[in-house]
């Protein structure tokens, strides 16, 4: 068994309601963040961490997610023979067995998504990432992580502060003792009631787990919104297995909603050369 966080997890079946129309034939992920869609952000993420298989929780409609990764034949083949350059493609591209995919048939929470997985990750620590939050910092979110867990172990979780009145939305953390950005975690909540939140230290959707995680989700208990939540199965460890939050450096964007949306277009845009003084230059004139 490895130590070595190998796997990472999408869980990307969710239909993304929030971005209605677009969303109605088109997977969230990959709704573009300039000119790359979001699903690719994510992935890079983690093969910045040194992560090697994608193990992606897919649903019905989320095909396209797969195609993405795929080689695409015809469209290499024409642009070969036009004299194209195929450097574009590169991201996009997965060596043979990098991505894996298996389908969570119903939507049942985090938690089960990522239940849905345990065959594939086995008995090794592995990474979560929901591609949803954009998490943007050098080195990246995950590569954070995988620094700090080189040092602690067990389970270590991205956390972020958010303002008091925003905590309902999101799992919590009760933080104990705190050395720089690391925190132990004495105990978590999901969607804690408003004015009940332990902190305001929220999960922002990066995890790097001990497989022991999934025996918990085994249990299939529901807890808030009627949903298997992936944050009450991490609360039943704690205790049992070192558990600390990481303060990542850096910002985050939620592109499952329309603002954060946006604001990911232009934060991503304003840090591209090509396309930042026409950006700029537009703003400026608003
Ligand atoms: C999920 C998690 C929650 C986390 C959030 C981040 O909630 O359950 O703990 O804070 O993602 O986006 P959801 O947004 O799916 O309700």
């Amino acid at each position: 068994m490895s130590n070595r966080v190998r796997k990472a997890v999408f869980p990307v079946a969710g239909l993304g309601t929030r971005l209605l129309p677009a969303t109605k034939a088109v997977a969230k992920e990959m709704l573009t963040i300039v000119d790359r869609p979001l699903i690719q952000y994510a992935v890079d993420e983690a093969r910045e961490a040194g992560i090697e298989q994608m193990i992606f929780v897919t649903g019905r409609g989320k095909t396209s997610l797969v195609d993405y990764f795929d080689v695409a034949f015809e469209l290499e083949t024409s642009m070969r023979s036009a004299g194209k350059s195929l450097d574009a493609l590169e991201p996009s591209r997965t060596r043979f067995g990098e991505l894996v995919t298996v389908r969570q048939q119903q939507p049942l929470g985090l938690g089960h998504a990522v239940w849905c997985a345990r065959e594939i990750v086995g008995d090794e620590p592995f990474a979560v990432l929901l591609p949803d939050e954009l998490m943007l910092g050098r080195p990246g979110c995950l590569a954070q992580l995988v620094e700090a867990y080189e040092m602690v172990g067990g389970n270590v979780v991205a956390a972020l502060e958010v303002p008091p009145d925003q905590t309902h939305k999101y799992g919590v953390i009760d933080p104990g003792a705190t050395d720089g950005r690391l925190t132990e975690i004495r105990g978590m909540v999901e969607k804690p009631s408003p004015g009940t939140a332990p902190s305001n230290l929220m999960l922002p959707g990066r995890y790097i787990l001990q497989p022991e995680v999934m025996r918990q989700l085994d249990s299939q208990e529901t807890g808030a919104g009627g949903e298997i939540q992936l944050t009450d199965a991490m609360a039943r460890l704690i205790g049992e297995q070192p558990f600390h939050a990481y303060k990542f450096e850096g910002a985050r964007h939620d592109c499952g909603s329309a603002a954060g949306f946006v604001i990911a277009n232009l934060a991503i845009a304003l840090e591209r050369d090509d396309i930042a003084p026409k950006v700029r230059e537009y703003l400026a004139g608003r």
